[in-house]
């Protein structure tokens, strides 16, 4: 197989969860793309309706669109088996469903609810995804899994910056779990290599999403590219490249995608 043959994903199904909208869509996208069916979530049926007719027209793949809130068990579970079932086969999974959630940013003021849902959003669901889609990827013995950490897991965030910059504080419960996230992807990759399926995470740095421009230039200022990241631009080809068989030989990664933002740290 050539080199850019390998990064071809034709008669493949990847899941995204998550994948109706944001990152998700754009990794949606550029899996469909390189001839990959979707399986995408949302917690919502139209969302994920609308993001799947999108895919089908801009790239003539199959997508099967559920909904999904991951953090209950007993719907990963129903997900993960319409998703097996739908063509006997998942190929990738990539857990990009988390971000932020509601609720008081400081510690000392963050309602403990709002504390347990941020885990529950950025590490458990995506835990239980790893777990049941994982385990049709173990009966067939391939795969790749992909988790989105993020740079929050890697390194402290400068609260000056957001302090300066009117953006205020920030929930440590991200970071706690995006960190989690990448250990979790270490130890899995240790427990699911030998049988076959691959583990990695990417970790995004800051995307621009029209924040104040006060923080947009602190931030850029902060990282070696002097940008932030671009939605539809910056998260496709890492994606690609640890779906396809063109990162064959790779598993047990963290792959920043910050434009170096954690090296200046
Ligand atoms: N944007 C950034 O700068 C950045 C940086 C580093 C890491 N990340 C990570 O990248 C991923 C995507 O980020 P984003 O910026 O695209 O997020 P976003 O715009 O806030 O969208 C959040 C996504 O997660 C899904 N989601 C949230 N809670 C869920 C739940 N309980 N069950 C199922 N799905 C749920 C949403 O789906 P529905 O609302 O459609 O249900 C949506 O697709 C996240 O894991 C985030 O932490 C983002």
């Amino acid at each position: 197989m050539s080199t850019l043959a390998s990064f071809r994903l034709d008669s493949r199904v990847s899941v995204v969860t998550g994948g109706a909208r944001g990152l998700g869509y754009d990794i949606a996208d550029a899996l469909a793309e390189a001839g990959s069916d979707l399986v995408i979530t949302s917690r919502q049926q139209e969302t994920v309706d609308e993001a799947a007719d999108k895919f089908r027209q801009a790239h003539g793949v199959q997508v099967l669109p559920l909904t999904l809130d991951h953090c209950d068990f007993d719907q990963v579970v129903a997900v993960a088996q319409q998703a097996a079932d739908w063509q006997g086969r998942i190929d990738v999974l990539v857990n990009n469903a988390g971000g932020g959630v509601g609720g008081i940013p400081d510690l000392f003021e963050r309602p403990p609810e709002a504390i347990k849902t941020m885990i529950e959003t950025n590490l458990i669901g995506p835990m239980y995804c790893c777990r049941e889609f994982g385990r049709t990827m173990v009966g067939a013995g391939r795969g790749s899994i992909i988790n989105i950490a993020s740079i929050a897991g890697m390194c402290g965030r400068d609260r000056r910056m957001y302090d300066r910059t009117g953006l205020g504080q920030q929930p440590i419960g991200y970071a706690a779990a995006k960190g989690g996230v990448i250990s979790m992807t270490m130890d899995l990759a240790g427990y699911l290599t030998p049988k076959g399926v691959r583990v990695n995470a990417i970790s995004p740095g800051g995307f621009e999403r029209g924040q104040v421009q006060a923080f947009i230039d602190a931030y850029s200022d902060a990282t070696p590219m002097g940008r932030m990241g671009r939605d539809g631009v910056d998260l496709k080809g890492a994606i690609l490249f640890l779906a396809s068989d063109a990162s064959a030989y790779v598993t047990g990664q963290n792959l920043a995608v910050d434009g170096g933002f954690v090296m200046w740290k």
